[in-house]
């Protein structure tokens, strides 16, 4: 057990000292009357002896020089308080022995003594200053009966001389060795040279915590390595890596073979050696149209143009040595061939893609997952909130995006860290500090604390506006609290304290959460200290009027401002500081990403060339790969909020609408076309349809454009919304169970209830989910069926075949969405997933198919979709339903 100085303690009280005094074996459970006698009696004489002047003196010096700007020194409260009570004739006597004997000769030599039960503390101690609060009862001792090892400690503020603590300290000693047939083990003093001692002692309960915390770090090390997604991402994957199952993908083995030809058979362009990197070069894509084939390349097109050369014969060429390639691979392609100027078309064989769909139901949720990472440990940066101002509908965007890409990542092989930079220190709380002094109330704030803030913010706006001097007041406020003034320092954490735990609710409610935090107030004495160290190295050079800039041409880059002419420095510098901390707490982070709003690209760009240039000077100062991934505006079109509070729309308010139009839409879609779900799921079922929509809002799109916040798009049974998405895979896995048990099925009500009504205000190019169920109540008569079967082979239908290619590209959608910092490479394919199996549903025959192979194959198809889009929403971090 170590007990430590508090730095406040020794910044207010520079010459403090502290006497520490170790006990073991004290024998405190026998009753002692002379003990509390001993109190007692000093008690009457104390009382007596404080109406001479010189104790009286005594009494005030001891008690009232411990305290500072409203701390005070714990142990000198305890005393004055006791004396209180004495002079007030109240009770003095303790519970025990060992209180009895503190109190006597607290009260004997008006000595601030203090100490605790070394068996009850479970971990270092600090001693720290005291904020006395009203109608708030500090804290005693609690010395129990039981107490034999303890700890006890009184200040030295200069009152007493060497001597006198010695005879204090043989007094404490000659009484436990009367009184508790023991004596004092140790002896330490504590100053500011000296501001820890460790006790020598251990309790149970000391390394059993100890142990736990050991166990905790260990398990969280654990869970990171073991690549698990945090709890509530509900990917249902035990966190395995797949090492090798996921196969190089077919575009890696045409790269290899494009390789080969064109170093075998076209040896004489030597222009393909001064080609850096071959598979740069090679460009292989999917083509947007089935027609042209499951892959392409312009190989033949860049080639033509390196040589000067007509493009088509040169494809042509190729595509007879791609032909000769390929029929070594039986089973694999289907056609390679020529077209257009020179475009060079692969079509892969039904039996690959029947391969595929195999391993696929053979891998279930683990499909799609890849080693690309292979454990890699990088960092990705979301949220980062600016505490004590509300979360606004914008900031939706780097949670959520941040949240996608840490899924994303984990899922491609990555440990990822989720960090938050919360803004927790700047000018703008002393607005709120001066703001909370002269219009708060405490209660308020407590109750609703970031609308309370809020209000005082804007007030003292509008005050401002009137009288310019308050604004003066709130930098003073701000200055007072940088400067450690412990009236506004306290004020400043409980705002902080108070508004985080409003604010970060939310993300409670969305499901994510972060594993590292860096609050920016963390920086102060680092900015400070980083500033020096690139001033010494010269990266850091004087700009105008006292302020200091890093110069950075070198990089194309305008100068980047690191410390204004007063003194502070800025975010940026803040920025640094932080990166210092992460590298320095995680070694083995190999890259940092910054899901931050586009508006901050340049301050970034900056940022990332500062920290380089610090590591080229320096390489002690740690560096990695850095990434600013943009996002654009949010904006609300015309439709706008319900509710605004001043400009702000909150997050909560968009929660809560969320909330209130997948209630209306369950209502009128579900529930009055005669679904039924119990009230617990149907609570469940709103709350994802709200949560998801507003998610998929966030990421179906490219995430740097700006983004236009449409209500009716964004909870929509139809379009390229979550709900469609949630709504396709409920539909796919209630044809399953239906295939399981064709009779009883929870949902046949509905097959018999009448189609939807909105089917025909839906957009042609959609087969929406509700004409399905309307074709499906007119599907065929069981002999036409047969017949239009009868030449029918598993896969054969076009739709079946459209299907099971967009299937198989699923694992190569999620690494593209990661990898290229795009979630909204995911949700189109799911999109374009799901729409492709409702058509396909909608004019194939599955369950009612004539034939069993051709039911077979199909309901595998079925299978595959509910399995990838189950996978794909719970990367997004999207609720998934069996039924709906
Ligand atoms: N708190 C900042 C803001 O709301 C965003 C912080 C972004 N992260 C960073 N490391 N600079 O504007």
């Amino acid at each position: 057990m170590k007990i430590k100085l508090g730095s406040s303690i020794a910044q207010k009280f520079p010459g403090v000292g502290y006497t520490l005094i170790l006990v073991k074996n004290a024998e405190n459970l026998r009753k002692i009357s002379s003990l509390s006698q001993l109190l007692r009696g000093t008690a009457v004489v104390t009382k007596n002896e404080l109406k001479k002047v010189d104790r009286k003196n005594l009494f005030s010096q001891v008690t009232e020089q411990m305290t500072a700007e409203g701390a005070v020194f714990l142990e000198g409260y305890l005393l004055a308080n006791r004396v209180k009570k004495i002079l007030a004739g109240k009770e003095v006597e303790g519970k025990n022995n060992l209180i009895n004997l503190v109190g006597f000769l607290s009260l004997k030599y008006f000595l601030p003594i203090h100490g605790f039960d070394l068996d009850q503390a479970e971990k270092d101690y600090r001693l720290h200053l005291y904020q006395p609060k009203k109608g708030k009862k500090a804290p005693d001792l609690d010395f129990l009966p039981e107490t034999r090892n303890f700890v006890l400690w009184f200040p030295n503020l200069g009152n007493w001389k060497d001597e006198e603590i010695d005879r204090f300290v043989l007094e404490i000693d000659q009484c436990l060795a009367k009184y508790f047939h023991t004596g004092i083990t140790e002896v330490f003093h504590l100053d500011s040279g000296l501001p820890e001692v460790d006790l020598g002692y251990e309790s149970e309960l000391e390394k059993t915590y100890r142990e736990q915390k050991k166990e905790e770090e260990r398990e969280e090390e654990a869970s990171l390595a073991e690549n698990t997604l945090p709890e509530n991402s509900i990917l249902p994957v035990g966190g395995q890596l797949i090492e090798s199952e996921t196969q190089p993908s077919i575009a890696e083995k045409i790269k290899k073979w494009l390789t080969e030809i064109l170093n075998s058979s076209f040896t004489e362009i030597s222009v393909l050696e001064s080609l850096e990197d071959l598979s740069e070069w090679l460009e292989i894509e999917v083509p947007n149209d089935p027609g042209h084939g499951d892959l392409s390349t312009n190989t033949a097109l860049k080639l033509a143009k390196l040589l000067n050369q007509p493009p088509r014969p040169l494809a042509e060429k190729m595509v007879q040595e791609l032909q000769k390639k390929a029929e070594s691979e039986p089973g694999l392609m289907a056609k390679v061939e020529a077209v257009g100027p020179g475009f060079i078309n692969f079509h892969f064989d039904l039996q690959y893609f029947q391969s595929r769909l195999s391993e696929l139901l053979r891998q279930k949720e683990k499909y799609g997952r890849h080693n690309l990472g292979h454990g890699e440990k990088i960092m990705i940066e979301w949220g980062s909130l600016n505490i004590a101002k509300p979360f606004g509908a914008q900031h939706f965007m780097t949670t959520i995006i941040g949240n996608t890409l840490v899924n994303l990542y984990r899922v491609i092989g990555y440990q990822v860290l989720s960090a938050d930079f919360p803004g927790d220190w700047g000018t703008q709380f002393g607005k709120s500090i001066y703001a909370y002094k002269h219009w708060g109330d405490k209660d308020q704030v407590e109750k609703d604390p970031v609308n309370e803030l809020l209000k005082l913010y804007v007030k003292f706006h509008e005050e401002a506006e009137k009288d310019p001097a308050l604004d003066q007041a709130a930098r003073d406020e701000f200055r007072k609290m940088e400067e450690g003034d412990q009236d506004n320092f306290k004020l400043w954490q409980w705002i902080v304290e108070v508004s985080t735990r409003d604010l970060y609710s939310i993300y409670q409610t969305l499901g994510v959460k972060h594993d590292r935090s860096y609050p920016e107030s963390k920086y102060n004495e680092a900015c400070l200290r980083i500033l020096e160290k690139g001033k010494q190295l010269g990266i850091v050079t004087p700009g105008e009027k006292g302020a200091y800039i890093v110069d950075l041409e070198a990089e194309h880059l305008p100068p980047a401002l690191v410390q204004k002419g007063d003194g502070t420095t800025l975010y940026t510098t803040r920025d640094l500081a932080s990166i210092e901390d992460r590298l320095t707490g995680d070694p083995d982070l190999k890259k940092l990403v910054y899901v931050v709003d586009v508006a901050q690209t340049l301050s970034f760009k900056q940022l990332f060339a500062i920290a380089k240039r610090f590591h080229q000077a320096d390489p002690s100062f740690p560096t990695a790969e850095f990434k600013h991934v943009a996002f654009g505006r949010m904006s609300f079109g015309d439709k706008g909020m319900s509710t605004r509070k001043g400009n702000i729309i909150q997050g909560r308010e968009i929660i809560k609408e969320a909330h209130d139009r997948a209630e209306k839409i369950v209502r009128e879609k579900l529930l009055e076309n005669g679904a039924k779900f119990s009230p617990v799921e149907l609570k469940n079922l709103i709350h994802g349809l709200a949560i998801g929509a507003i998610k998929y809002a966030m990421i179906c799109q490219s995430p740097e454009s700006d983004l236009v916040f449409d209500w009716d798009k964004v909870i929509s049974f139809e379009g390229n919304s979550a709900p469609y998405l949630q709504y396709s895979l409920a539909r796919a896995s209630s044809i399953l169970r239906k295939a399981d048990h064709p009779q009883p099925d929870p949902e046949s009500h509905r097959e018999e209830s009448s189609p939807l009504k909105t089917s025909k205000q839906v957009s042609e190019d959609q087969i929406t989910l509700f004409s399905l169920e309307q074709t499906q109540k007119y599907s065929q008569k069981a002999e036409d069926l047969a017949a239009a079967e009868a030449g029918q082979t598993p896969f054969s239908q076009p739709l079946e075949q459209a299907l099971l290619r967009l299937l198989v590209q699923f694992p190569d959608k999620v690494a593209a969405a990661a990898l290229t910092y795009k979630p909204n490479t995911l949700t189109s394919y799911l999109h374009e997933l799901a729409q492709t199996f409702n058509s396909f549903y909608t004019a194939v025959p599955v369950i009612k198919s004539s034939r069993p192979e051709l039911r077979e194959a199909r309901l595998e198809l079925v299978k595959a979709a509910v399995q990838v889009l189950r996978s794909g929403l719970q990367i997004l971090g999207i609720a998934t339903f069996d039924r709906m």
